[in-house]
């Protein structure tokens, strides 16, 4: 038995654009085993930079286990292959290997939207869903996580279809809510053109709104005119760290079964001959 799969406690951390979150979690009921702690994303926020305070988080909480974390990009097998709302040089970073050297433990890092889709399956608004699941969490950015029969379809990164000619998140997440000063109306109209499309591409049977806005629902759910049901996630703030503390369980299982899957094809194949 691997260390990861040993433990059901696992600590969460996810990186944000403000804020890089952290908390130990219980991953069989998704609570927080401490009071979750914050240090301020630095500027550059580069891999240099970063890896420290994840050793800072890991010390805060005296952790020897394994760790988890939400990462703001496409995140294929431990490497970043994306960096849309934070700095380039993330860009092909073995972001497992910089970190389990900063903290010398096992971390497992994936796409933030794809943790938070994970928690809200497993804890959240997402509960028990089946058929095809689309979530999304606005923030700085557009997260976007799909899930078909309760199996997470990875690294969707339908947050940057074209958009009235632009990069949708550039045009409908909360960063441009409140860079552009617009109304919860008026964001939420342009939110309503967003999700139209995402309709029209997938045909989800149930629509997740979820990171900072999802806190707000109230200003902006009763104008979204869509076919599909949508509902607020309902982790909120938490659901990055919960759902990376789950997803390096998960992640850790998938990698298992590939490695079986691989072991049994080579000793079929060995037969054959
Ligand atoms: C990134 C995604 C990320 C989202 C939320 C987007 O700009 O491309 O990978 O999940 O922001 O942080």
């Amino acid at each position: 038995m691997t260390l990861l799969m040993k433990y059901n406690k696992v600590l969460g951390i996810d990186i944000g654009g403000s804020g890089i979150k952290g908390a130990p979690v219980n991953t069989d009921d998704g609570l927080m085993l401490e009071p979750r702690y914050r240090i301020p994303t630095p500027s550059p926020a580069t891999p240099d930079n970063v890896a420290p305070l994840i050793a800072e988080m890991v010390k805060h909480f005296k952790w020897d286990g394994p760790v988890g974390c939400g990462f703001p990009g496409v995140v294929q097998h431990g490497i970043a292959r994306t960096a849309a709302n934070i700095d380039d040089s993330w860009i092909d970073t073995n972001v497992d290997k910089l970190f389990l050297k900063a903290t010398g433990l096992p971390v497992s890092v994936v796409n933030d939207a794809d943790a938070a889709g994970l928690a809200e399956m497993k804890f959240g608004a997402g509960i028990d869903a089946m058929g095809v699941v689309f979530l999304c969490t606005v923030g700085t950015g557009i997260g976007t996580v799909l899930f078909v029969d309760g199996k997470l379809v990875p690294n969707t990164e339908l947050g940057h279809i074209e958009l009235m000619g632009m990069d949708a998140e550039k045009f409908a997440s909360d960063a441009a809510r409140k860079a552009e000063e617009l109304t919860w109306e008026d964001w939420a109209k342009r939110f309503n053109q967003y999700l139209l499309s995402i309709e029209k591409l997938i045909n989800p049977d149930l629509i997740i709104v979820g990171g900072g806005a999802s806190k707000k629902g109230e200003l902006f759910l009763p104008y979204l005119k869509l076919k599909t049901r949508v509902v607020p996630a309902e982790l909120l703030n938490n659901a990055g760290l919960v759902g990376a503390a789950l997803a390096a369980k998960y992640m850790q299982k998938l990698d298992k079964k590939d490695r079986k899957n691989k072991k049994e094809k080579k000793v079929k194949r060995v037969k054959k001959k």
